[in-house]
């Protein structure tokens, strides 16, 4: 092989390192699981960072955490800045989120994952200076046809004659939070339907871009890393994903001001990550419409996940069976056993 050729088999992610990387979302939906159902959302988060950080020092590559689980004074690991994997492979950027979904874990609701998104060096939007985001996203036959600057009742008319259905059949997933009251009055008025959803956004958004589920477009206002990391996968499914800033108080505009983001923009896909060379990977903890969560079977314990990789397109499920007795020992898998 041509040094060339060489240098840049290493450069660039290549499409082996999605399935490197779903060893770690594996591992941390599994660590997970003694707290599922148990209250306790932070130590859920601690048990999949602590496994996350483990695998991803074993993935061939050179990550840098561009979303991670806060500054490095706040979280003492994948912190924003960490460099992860074991330096020997292709140059990252690296979106996680050991858990998508923390207080659904604590409190045994359906729909955590488990998520990953990597992209070439440089190319993923440091956004985390400003917590909220206001974001739509829609499967390909939205791309030049919805628009978030325009009202949510003209979109979904739009939506629904690109996809060839009655504006009654649609369904639309929001956040449920006050904040999203007037939104979900229109969506209802312009005659769709809501799939009002707890938390995890980024599941949301992926189910909205898929075809043959039963979410046509994913609204409202959710967090800022989600939206990096949903371009990951979006780009995988050829979808359409806008975002544009919220920032709560002055302070953090003027952050977010000093970072270079902008408040009068709307965030494109390319602009979230501007790489085509993505890939997106999420095991499920607690069952969900995008994935299983994590079950044990006999000596088995069994996850699933969804691995999307942005340049071929590719969709892969991915379900493995792992020897319970590796795992057990230092946790118990309690009375989760399915
Ligand atoms: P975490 O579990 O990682 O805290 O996030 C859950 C989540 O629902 C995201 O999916 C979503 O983008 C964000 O929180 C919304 O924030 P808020 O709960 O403040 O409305």
């Amino acid at each position: 092989m041509a040094s060339s050729e060489h240098a840049e088999l290493f450069l660039h992610p290549d499409r082996n390192l999605a399935m490197e990387l779903v060893r770690a979302t594996e591992a941390a939906a599994i660590r997970a699981v003694p707290f599922i159902g148990r209250g306790d959302k932070n130590a859920a988060d601690k048990a999949a960072v602590d496994a996350m950080r483990k695998f991803l020092g074993t993935v061939n590559f050179d990550g840098v955490v561009v979303i991670g689980e806060g500054e490095k004074d706040e979280a003492p690991m994948l912190y924003n800045g960490e460099h992860v994997g074991n330096g020997r492979g292709p140059a990252c950027d690296i979106a996680v989120d050991p858990i998508d979904g923390t207080s659904l874990t604590a409190a045994g609701r359906q729909n955590a994952i488990s998520m990953i998104a990597v992209s070439d060096r440089g190319s993923m939007l440091d956004a985390s200076s400003v917590f909220y985001m206001d974001k739509i996203v829609a499967g390909p036959e939205a791309v030049g046809v919805v628009d978030i600057r325009k009202p949510i009742g003209e979109n979904l008319r739009a939506l629904a004659k690109a996809k060839g259905k009655p504006v009654d059949e649609m369904q639309i997933a929001v956040l449920d939070r006050p904040r999203h009251a007037q939104l979900i009055d229109d969506i209802r008025a312009a005659g769709a339907g809501t799939r009002l959803m707890l938390d995890g956004d980024v599941a949301g958004g992926i189910n909205a871009a898929r075809t043959g589920t039963r979410i046509d477009m994913c609204v409202g206002i959710g967090g800022s890393p989600e939206g990096v990391a949903s371009a990951c996968a979006i780009k995988a499914l050829g979808g359409l994903i806008q975002g544009r800033l919220v920032p709560l108080t002055d302070e953090e505009r003027q952050k977010g001001l000093d970072a270079g983001l902008r408040f009068d923009h709307v965030y494109e896909a390319n602009d979230l990550v501007s790489s085509d060379n993505t890939y997106f990977v999420a095991t499920g903890v607690t069952d969900g419409g995008l994935v299983d969560g994590v079950r044990r079977q006999g000596p088995v314990i069994r996850t699933e996940s969804i691995v999307l990789r942005g340049r071929s397109g590719t969709v892969r499920r991915v379900i493995a069976e792992h020897v319970a007795e590796k795992w057990l020992g230092d946790f118990e898998f309690g009375s989760v056993n399915g």
